[in-house]
């Protein structure tokens, strides 16, 4: 697995230049071209030009830049999607509606041919799989070990609802099953999780902040994002303050503290401590060193 810090992830239609080249300029994480559903099916070969010339002439900065293919179902557009922009060597692509370990191994195995070919790096070009049906949450156990290029699970609540017949609810009540055993199963197996799109652009940024937050509360590492103005309430909220650092780093020390003293169990500001704690301080450290923060000297 690779390691690469994913707060927000941009999406953008792959056949816009100008929202490509916005998108690279904002200092996002990931960002996204689409070739699935942001395209109609009468634009398919010109949005994959369009991301294949801004892979080669875009400067991106430190933005991972992914491609979204259609679905992989034998026969459909996928191949030529994946055929007409790895020229342009992306850094990973993004497999929608995944239900089966079969899909992400077809690709990896096109992506492994790919690189032998034009001499790149070995698993080089990283996957990350959508999870928006009822298949894809029921065979969760086979997708998240179904490739070593398998960096994250994305949770997709938006085709989720349409395929079992939800009805989205801000609350999101109707999908905690499947948001709960995407970040489980991820987690289980060493992935990252990210979080479904947040659809309503009307809304106040505290909303997106609070669903945000209750995210990341739940071990997700990530959320998409579908326009500009979501990307830094995102990555705020992933990005560890200096405040909860320096608890973090004073919980460690006070542990180790105790630990030489032969106490594994103790009291620390009114609330008893052991392992489970501990190790959320030491994720968090990791978190804020991800993403750049200096830890040691906070
Ligand atoms: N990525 C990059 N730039 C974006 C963007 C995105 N996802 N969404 C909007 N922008 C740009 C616009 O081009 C505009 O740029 P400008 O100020 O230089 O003209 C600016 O941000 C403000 O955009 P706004 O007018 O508020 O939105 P819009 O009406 O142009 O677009 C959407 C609205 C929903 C169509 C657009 O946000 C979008 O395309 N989102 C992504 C859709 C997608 O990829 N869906 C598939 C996965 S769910
Ligand atoms: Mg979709």
């Amino acid at each position: 697995m690779n390691s690469r810090i994913r707060r927000a992830l941009l999406f953008m239609p792959g056949d816009s230049r100008k929202k490509i080249e916005k998108g690279a300029s904002l200092g996002v994480d990931s960002i996204i071209m689409d070739l699935e559903d942001a395209i109609a099916f009468s634009g398919k070969e010109a949005a994959r030009q369009c991301t294949l010339q801004a892979l080669r002439e875009v400067d991106f900065g430190r933005s991972e830049r992914l491609v979204r293919l259609n679905q992989v179902i034998p026969g459909w557009l996928y191949a030529d999607d994946l055929a007409a922009t790895i020229d342009g060597q992306p850094d990973g692509y993004v497999l929608p509606k995944v239900e089966d370990p079969a899909q992400v191994q077809h690709v990896a195995d096109l992506l492994a041919e790919a690189e032998d070919a034009r001499g790149w790096p070995h698993e080089s070009i990283r996957l990350l799989a959508i999870i928006e049906t009822g298949k894809g949450v029921v065979n969760l156990r086979e997708i998240v070990t179904s490739h070593p290029r398998l960096d994250a699970l994305i949770f997709g609540a938006e085709d989720l609802a349409g395929d079992i017949g939800a009805q989205r609810t801000r609350a999101g009540w109707e999908v905690f099953y499947a948001r709960s055993a995407v970040v489980t199963y991820a987690k289980a197996f060493g992935l990252q999780a990210i979080d479904t799109v947040f659809v309503d652009l009307t809304a106040p940024d505290e909303a997106l902040i609070e669903e945000t937050q209750l995210i990341l509360n739940m071990g997700y590492t990530g959320k998409l994002a579908i326009h500009p103005r979501q990307v830094g309430p995102i990555q705020q909220v992933f990005t560890p303050r200096i405040d909860e650092v320096r608890a973090a780093r004073q919980l460690i020390a006070a542990h180790e503290a105790h630990q030489d003293s032969g106490l594994g169990v103790f009291e620390y500001q009114g609330k008893m401590v052991d392992m489970p704690m501990i190790r959320s301080a030491l994720i968090l450290l990791a978190r804020a060193r991800a993403c750049g923060l200096d830890v040691d000297a906070l």
